[in-house]
């Protein structure tokens, strides 16, 4: 933040400083969502085009952030922002139905033969929420199982174990059910059984101890703050055998990952899952989540029913405005652009992992579809525990992270990045060489 630094000796405060002096006063921490936050203050976004984003200040910086992998065609795409356009003029939310929710929700079954039916809501959250308890509906039992530090959201049995730590952890067998929220209810602990990512073993170990409670096991198939390193395909084969042999459901929170292929990350895998929760990219932009599935299991949250088990709904789902615009973003991501995408994704890791080596540093690329991620250890994490960060590779991402931002990149904070279909190899070859920059500086640092 070389020119952040610079405006703090002076004494005149730069335009995002004075914003967030105001900021502080009336939000606690000064915003509505952690993620802006930097030091010494967060920076406030003029606009953005394309995938370069302008700040209050007039600095340009591309955007592998993407509002956290939200933005798969980048910003103010002109056939969005003209569909929405024309959608506002008309109204934005109505106590009536409106038709584009439906050939919103073909195009999105259309997409995948596992989406048999569908719902939308508003949120990654609502979404991961919403399966989690048509799974409790259908199945009529309480406990769900997840992944140990896989980041679902912010529903209190969603989000257990995310910020598990070497000292509340517990033992690899056991994982601990641990809570994110202080005051976080016990019962919702005992509710969630925690397995270790890619281990078959101790997670069907785990698993069978509560078979005859669990409603669904929750997976993420590329779970960012595992280490976004893909599921194994013998994981997902033996998690799918064991949910249909004990009549549990298996649930995938492709949120992110949905990106990864024109059916989702789902297609790698010879198995499909019950549910999907779906989110970011697919609202082209605009508050988003859906969950899709098999119909029978859908049908628990069907009005018309005799017995309704679970009564579904929120004020702006399926709004027409997020409608449009998640519509006209996921024609536009057809199998071409999402092959085109990918490739330019596996080119960024490809160049990554050549900075590595010749910065010769004892750190990392892991990914997958189009995202990637760098960590400052030798090897690609296979599950939570090695993906933890510690203090001193904390302060070496920083650093990095630090650094790509001097030097025009603007990156997910756990220095990882989402490509978004306005990308060329320009940008790639731009983050590659500024990242060459900060890996030697980093080299400079521990020698
Ligand atoms: C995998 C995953 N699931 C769920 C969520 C929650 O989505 P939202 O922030 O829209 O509530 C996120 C958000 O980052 C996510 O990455």
């Amino acid at each position: 933040m070389a020119q952040e630094n610079s405006r703090n000796h002076s004494t005149e405060l730069s335009k995002s400083a004075e914003l967030y002096q105001r900021a502080l006063k009336i939000m606690p921490g000064g915003c509505s969502r952690n993620t802006v936050l930097r030091k010494p203050h967060p920076l406030y976004a003029e606009r953005g085009e394309g995938c370069y984003v302008t700040d209050v200040e007039g600095v340009e910086r591309i955007d592998f952030a993407n509002n956290m992998a939200s933005l798969i065609h980048g910003h103010a795409h002109p056939e969005i922002v003209s569909a929405v356009t024309q959608q506002m003029q008309k109204g934005t939310a109505f106590t009536l139905a409106t038709e584009v929710e439906i050939r919103y929700a073909e195009q999105l079954c259309g997409r995948s033969s596992g989406f048999e039916k569908m719902r939308f809501v508003n949120s990654g959250t609502e979404a991961v929420m919403s399966c989690l308890k048509a799974a409790r509906a259908y199945t009529g039992r309480p406990k769900i199982a997840k992944v140990e530090g896989a980041y679902h959201g912010l529903y209190d049995y969603a989000e257990v174990s995310r910020t598990a730590k070497p000292a509340n952890w517990g033992e690899l067998e056991k994982p601990a059910s641990v809570a994110v929220a202080h005051g976080t209810p016990a019962s919702a602990l005992e509710d969630v059984v925690v397995i270790p990512f890619n281990d078959v073993e101790h997670a069907i170990t785990i698993l069978d101890q509560h078979a005859d409670e669990l409603a669904c096991v929750l997976v993420d198939p590329l779970p960012h703050r595992v280490g976004l390193v893909p599921a194994d395909k013998q994981f997902v084969s033996a998690l799918h055998q064991w949910t249909r042999d004990n009549s549990a459901l298996l649930v995938y929170d492709e949120v992110i990952s949905f990106r990864s292929n024109y059916g989702g990350a789902q297609e790698w895998y010879d198995v499909r899952p019950d549910l999907t929760a779906l989110g970011k990219m697919i609202g082209g932009g605009f508050p988003v989540g859906a969950l899709a599935g098999r119909a029978e299991i859908m049908d628990v949250m069907n009005p018309l029913a005799e017995k309704v088990l679970f009564p579904h709904s929120g004020t702006f789902s399926a709004n027409p405005v997020t409608m449009t615009a998640g519509l006209v973003a996921m024609e536009l991501f057809d199998e071409a652009a999402v092959q085109k995408l990918n490739e330019l994704a596996g080119y960024a890791r490809s160049q990554i992992a050549e900075a590595i080596r010749i910065a010769d540093i004892p750190a990392c690329v892991s990914g997958g579809g189009s995202m990637f991620r760098v960590h400052m250890k030798a090897e690609a994490p296979p599950n939570y525990r090695a993906a933890f960060v510690s203090p001193r590779e904390l302060k070496l991402t920083n650093m990095l992270l630090d650094h790509l931002f001097d030097n025009g990149i603007m990156m997910i904070n756990t220095c990882s990045g989402a490509l978004s279909t306005v990308m060329t190899a320009k940008e790639i070859d731009i983050l590659s060489e500024v990242m060459l920059g900060g890996f030697r500086k980093i080299k400079t640092r521990m020698s």
